[in-house]
């Protein structure tokens, strides 16, 4: 089992790049899937999640060429797909699964969805229940609330929709189902998630329109889409950890270029300007119709903060990491209405709590966030101490997030089975180890 090794005692510096956006970059082989002709995808996600997206898709009949910088896929249109002769294997990755599920309830084959151990205890229901409305044929354990799923593609039907919960991965499996299905499908949710998916169909000409809050899509449009050349911009999610590593490893100072700065995914940054840190944005641009930048940020001594439920949809893939600033930084922080960890790679607000408890740092946790009183004082960050049986539970960000912990400790600490990291950041020891040499 693999194993990462943090040895503290120096600042974090020089100028980085993260990988390609995970979120987006399931969204473009999907899209090009569906797309007449070749696409180009460059800076994708080589972490396994997109990797298993982009398998499945070979599954379903789409030739895809990879080399280290560039996808190509021959989409063969939007009816293009063909059935896979085994089950579909999504891995680790919740978009994944929860995608495909609503693209493949409306195409006329059977097919089967599974994944890893933590995928099959997350909850499946919360697209199954909608795609179910829409006259999809999905099997499953426990009725369908678990995965494997089986689905025997049918011809959909559009719906109107109100999620319970903002998640853009419930958002967009029924997006895809409605792109499938007859009539128009509306769907409204309590506040706005990560928007990426609208912003693909914007990219690619797929007429999705917003009236007063709720999203209309005209099902089995009249003329599909080209192929396209689209470049992923690097992932907000993974630039937070060494955001919050250089924010409170004093003495550090870093540049991390071209990062997503979609305004639905960077609470992170609000949340912790706030608690005082030194986060500047350089040069805003766009590409493929998504906001992109430079970020500089400089050590900083950090204090408690509120969080509610509004901050969290925006922030919802950081706050592993946002626990760690916490945990260092001067006073008490709140996060609240954020039941939605529960439900994540691992029990966030559990593994997060224990694992930074043995860690040093005072959590109390509740059913929907958790009360972090933080060990520093006077105005200065505190330190955590290593661990000596840190373990990631299997979740990329659990581990990642330790490791930036670790960096404040006095001594070196090792986390157990981090394999996981590969998910969605495959090089994170790497680009670690050249920000800690201040060589990049
Ligand atoms: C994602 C949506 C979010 C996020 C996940 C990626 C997406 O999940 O946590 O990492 O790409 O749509 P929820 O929709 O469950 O909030």
């Amino acid at each position: 089992m693999t194993s990462l090794v943090i040895t503290p005692g120096r600042p974090l510096r020089g100028t980085t790049t993260v990988p390609g956006d995970k979120s987006l970059t399931h969204r473009a082989i999907i899209l090009t899937a569906l797309a007449e002709g070749t696409s180009t995808i460059s800076g994708y996600c080589q972490g396994e999640d997109c990797l298993n997206t982009m398998r499945a898709f070979q599954t379903l009949g789409i030739p895809i060429r990879q080399t280290p910088t560039e996808l190509a896929v021959c989409g063969k249109g939007f009816w293009g797909l063909s059935e896979p002769n085994a089950p579909i294997d999504c891995g680790n990755s919740g978009t994944g699964i929860r995608l495909l599920t609503g693209l493949l309830s409306g195409q006329d084959f059977f097919s089967v969805l599974t994944g890893d151990e933590s995928i099959r205890r997350r909850p499946m229901g919360r697209v199954v229940k909608p795609l179910r409305e829409m006259g999809a044929v999905i099997g499953g354990r426990k009725g369908g609330e678990l995965a494997p799923l089986a689905i025997t593609g049918s011809g959909l039907r559009g719906i109107e929709y109100t999620s319970a919960v903002a998640s853009a991965q419930i958002k967009s499996s029924i997006l895809l189902a409605g792109l499938f299905a007859q009539g128009k499908t509306r769907y409204r949710e309590p506040s706005l998630s990560r928007d990426h998916t609208e912003r693909m169909f914007q990219f690619f000409g797929i007429p999705l329109t917003r009236e007063e809050g709720v999203l209309v899509l005209q099902g089995r449009p009249s003329i599909g889409w080209r192929g396209v050349q689209i470049t992923i911009s690097g992932d907000f999610s993974a630039a937070a950890f060494f955001i919050v590593g250089a924010t409170i490893v004093q003495g550090s100072d870093i540049v991390i270029r071209n990062v997503g700065m979609n305004p639905t995914r960077i609470g992170l940054i609000e949340v912790m300007r706030k608690m005082g840190a030194d986060i500047q944005v350089l040069g805003q641009r766009e590409e493929a119709g998504e906001p992109v930048g430079d970020l500089r940020v400089r050590s900083a001594p950090l204090k408690g903060v509120t969080i509610g439920p509004d901050l969290i949809p925006k922030t919802i893939d950081e706050f592993p990491v946002l626990c760690v600033a916490a945990a260092v930084a001067d006073g008490d922080t709140v996060i609240s209405g954020a039941e939605e960890l529960r439900v994540k790679e691992s029990d966030r607000i559990a593994t997060m709590s224990g694992e930074l408890k043995a860690m040093g740092a005072l959590i109390e946790e509740r059913p929907d966030g958790m009360i972090i009183k933080g060990l520093g004082r006077g105005g200065e960050n505190g330190r955590l101490k290593a661990a000596s049986n840190a373990q990631s539970h299997g979740d990329h960000r659990v581990a990642m997030s330790l490791a930036i912990g670790g960096l404040t400790a006095e001594q070196p600490m090792t986390i157990a089975d981090t394999g996981c990291v590969d998910t969605s950041f495959p090089n994170f020891e790497g680009s670690l180890a050249q920000l800690l040499a201040g060589s990049v």
